[in-house]
C-alpha cells in the first residue's frame, strides 16, 4: 500500500493543468467519487491495525496535495460555475425594472371621495368597527324591533357588541364629542350577515357625511351633493332625489345619478329608468341631536351614505363586486391613481 500510495504520489506532483477542461478531467480522476482517492480510502480499511498511522498519515499528505493542484488550476483557469456565469454576464443590460404596486380601486374612489369633501370643509374622521347598540343604532334613533337590530342582518360579537352595519355609528360618536358647526366626511369597513354574491357581500366598505350648523337647510345638502356628482362623475351628469325613510333622518331621500352607461337613455344596468341609485340622505332628525346633547331648536344640519363599492362599479363599469375582495392581482393592477 505504501508503495503504492508513493506512486501516486509521484504521478500527482508529475501532473502538469494546462486548461480549466484538463483539470475537470483531473478531478473526476483522482477526486471523484469513482476517483482514485476513494478507493485509496477503500482499500485503506483493509491496512493491518498496527500500520494504519503511518498510512493514515501518507494519504492525509497525498489528499492535500490532490486537493491544492486543483484548487491551484481552478484559481488560474476558473472553475465551471464562474467559466458559465462570465459568458452570461452583459454588463451592457439594463437593471431588472421592480415592480410598483397600485392602490386598490376603492381606496382610489375613497381617496377621490375624500378629496371633494375636503375641499368644501369636511374633514377626515374614523370610528371603529366593532361597536356597541348606542352608537350603531339606539344613537341614530333606530326603534327597539327595526329589523336592522335582527341577528339575521347584524353580526354580533355580544349581547350589546356588534359589527357596525353602516358609517353612521361615527356620527353619534363625532356628536357626542364635537360641538357644532360639525362637518365630517367618514369612510370606513362595515359588516352585514348577507348571503355572498355578485351584488352584495358580507363586508363592504361606506362613506359618511355630516354638516351640523345654524340654519343648515335640505337646500344646501342638494347643492352640496350636486357639486359632488358634478366633479366625481363629470358636468354631463344630473341628480334626482327620490323620498325615503332612515331612523335618523327626516325628511330622508335616495339619490340617483343620470345613468353612465346609457347617458339617460335606459338599459339593463339602470333597469330602463335611465337613473342609478347612489347614496341615502337626509335632514338629521332632531331626536339624533337631542339625544347627543346637541340644542335642536338652535342646530339643523344634513347628512349622506354611500357604499363606496358601488360607486367604484359605476366609475369603472366592475359587474361583480366579488372581484374587489379576491385580491386577483390581474384585475387590482389595471386602475392607477391616487
Ligand atoms: N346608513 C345608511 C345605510 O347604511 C345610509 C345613510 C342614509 C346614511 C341616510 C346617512 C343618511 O347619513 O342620512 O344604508
Amino acid at each position: 500500500m505504501r508503495e503504492k500510495l508513493n506512486k501516486i504520489k509521484e504521478e500527482i506532483l508529475n501532473t502538469s493543468i494546462h486548461s480549466i477542461e484538463e483539470a475537470e478531467l483531473y478531478r473526476l480522476k483522482y477526486l471523484s467519487r469513482k476517483g482514485v482517492m476513494n478507493e485509496l480510502f477503500e482499500e485503506f480499511k483493509k491496512v493491518p491495525n498496527e500500520e494504519k498511522r503511518s498510512v493514515g498519515q501518507l494519504m492525509n499528505e497525498l489528499k492535500l496535495i490532490a486537493d491544492k493542484k486543483i484548487n491551484d488550476a481552478q484559481l488560474q483557469f476558473g472553475t465551471d460555475k464562474n467559466k458559465n456565469k462570465q459568458s452570461f454576464l452583459d454588463l451592457s443590460l439594463s437593471g431588472e425594472p421592480i415592480e410598483l404596486g397600485s392602490r386598490h380601486p376603492l381606496l382610489i374612489t375613497q381617496n377621490k371621495i375624500v378629496e371633494i369633501f375636503n375641499k368644501l370643509g369636511f374633514v377626515f374622521t374614523e370610528g371603529p368597527e366593532i361597536e356597541n347598540d348606542w352608537h350603531n343604532f339606539s344613537g341614530l334613533n333606530f326603534p327597539e324591533n327595526h329589523p336592522a337590530r335582527d341577528m339575521q342582518d347584524t353580526f354580533f360579537v355580544d349581547k350589546d357588541i356588534a359589527l357596525r352595519t353602516h358609517t353612521s355609528s361615527v356620527q353619534v360618536r363625532l356628536m357626542e364629542t364635537e360641538t357644532p358647526p360639525i362637518r365630517a366626511i367618514m369612510p370606513g369597513r362595515v359588516y352585514r350577515n348577507e348571503a355572498i354574491s355578485a351584488r352584495a357581500h358580507c363586508f363592504f366598505h361606506q362613506i359618511e357625511g355630516i354638516y351640523i350648523d345654524e340654519n343648515v337647510s335640505f337646500a344646501d345638502l342638494k347643492q352640496t351633493l350636486y357639486h359632488f356628482v358634478k366633479e366625481m362623475f363629470g358636468k354631463e351628469f344630473n341628480i334626482r332625489f327620490r323620498p325615503s325613510y332612515f331612523p335618523f333622518t327626516e325628511p330622508s331621500a335616495e339619490m340617483d345619478i343620470s345613468c353612465m352607461f346609457c347617458k339617460g337613455e335606459g338599459c339593463n344596468i339602470c333597469k330602463h329608468s335611465g337613473w342609478v341609485e347612489i347614496l341615502g340622505c337626509g335632514m338629521v332628525d332632531p331626536e339624533v341631536l337631542k339625544s347627543n346633547h346637541i340644542d335642536a331648536e338652535k342646530y339643523t344640519g344634513f347628512a349622506f351614505g354611500m357604499g363606496i363599492e358601488r360607486i367604484t362599479m359605476l366609475l369603472y363599469n366592475v359587474k361583480d363586486l366579488r372581484v374587489f375582495s379576491n385580491n386577483d392581482v390581474r384585475f387590482l393592477k389595471q386602475f392607477n391613481g391616487v
